[in-house]
């Protein structure tokens, strides 16, 4: 049984669009008491189609993304222009087009310097940002690995015990890589959460998740309880199993 509400979708197109539909109201929503919104961006190949779609009409016409502030969860390090990097998928899937009619706020993870520095430089961003507010993110996108991880927060490792900071350098053993991300710590304290899960390919961990012996070190997607926001999944038909919601 997972935590939130399920909007369970046939295909990965339909995924596509139902969410863009989901982030324009509550975008619209959130700028008729705010000056601006921020969204935290998830990276990967699911939510390539959502920014494509967001940047086609009537969303990229409809939504004032002037007054949109774009972060990022997670990010690789690698420089923004190499095929690896997360910015650079949004960049071409949607930022490119949206800021040519827009001027919209993008705060990357400058992710082409060393980890640690790159970790303190984005936590800095985020301080300068959001103050000691106890709220962050108006938005937050998500996607989930078929082990379970979300962001970068990888199954067993070292970035899934911080608490204090909100931004981590985590060394991922099974890709002998560095990433930069955001802690859960932070992650949670999103106003609305949203987890996409599309493709048969998430089928398996997307059942495991849901059995209550399922541990968030081994799952760090279960670490996603955002503190006061709301949680959303957006799962396609392929991926989905078992009951949700709850
Ligand atoms: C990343 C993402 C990562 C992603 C999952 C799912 O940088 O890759 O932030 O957490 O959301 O790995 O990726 P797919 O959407 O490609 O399955």
């Amino acid at each position: 049984m997972i935590k939130g509400i399920l909007h369970l979708v046939p295909t990965s197109e339909t995924l596509a669009h139902e969410t863009a539909k989901f982030i324009q109201q509550r975008i619209k929503n959130i700028l008729q008491h705010k000056k601006r919104c921020s969204i935290s961006l998830s990276g990967g190949n699911t939510p390539r189609k959502l920014y494509q779609v967001l940047a086609s009409e009537p969303y990229l016409s409809d939504i004032p993304w002037s007054r949109v502030d774009f972060f990022w969860g997670d990010e690789r390090c690698v420089a923004p222009d190499l095929p690896d990097s997360d910015y650079r998928m949004a960049k071409e899937a949607m930022l490119d087009i949206i800021t040519s009619h827009w001027h919209p706020g993008i705060y990357r993870i400058e992710a082409e310097y060393p980890p640690t520095e790159a970790a303190r430089r984005y936590e800095k961003t985020l301080r300068e940002y959001f103050g000691d507010s106890s709220s962050a993110f108006d938005i937050l996108l998500l996607g989930m690995g078929e082990d379970g991880h979300t962001a970068s927060l990888f199954p067993f490792t070292q970035a899934l015990k911080e608490t204090e900071r909100w931004v981590v350098e985590n060394y991922v053993s099974k890709l002998q890589a560095w990433r930069i991300t955001l802690t859960a710590h932070f992650l949670n304290l999103a106003a609305t959460t949203m987890i996409l899960v599309s493709g048969a390919n998430k089928k398996e961990v997307f059942s495991l998740i849901q059995s209550p012996n399922a541990s968030p070190e081994a799952f760090p997607i279960l670490l996603i309880q955002p503190k006061n926001g709301e949680l959303h999944w957006f799962v396609d038909e392929d991926a989905f199993s078992g009951n949700a919601s709850g």
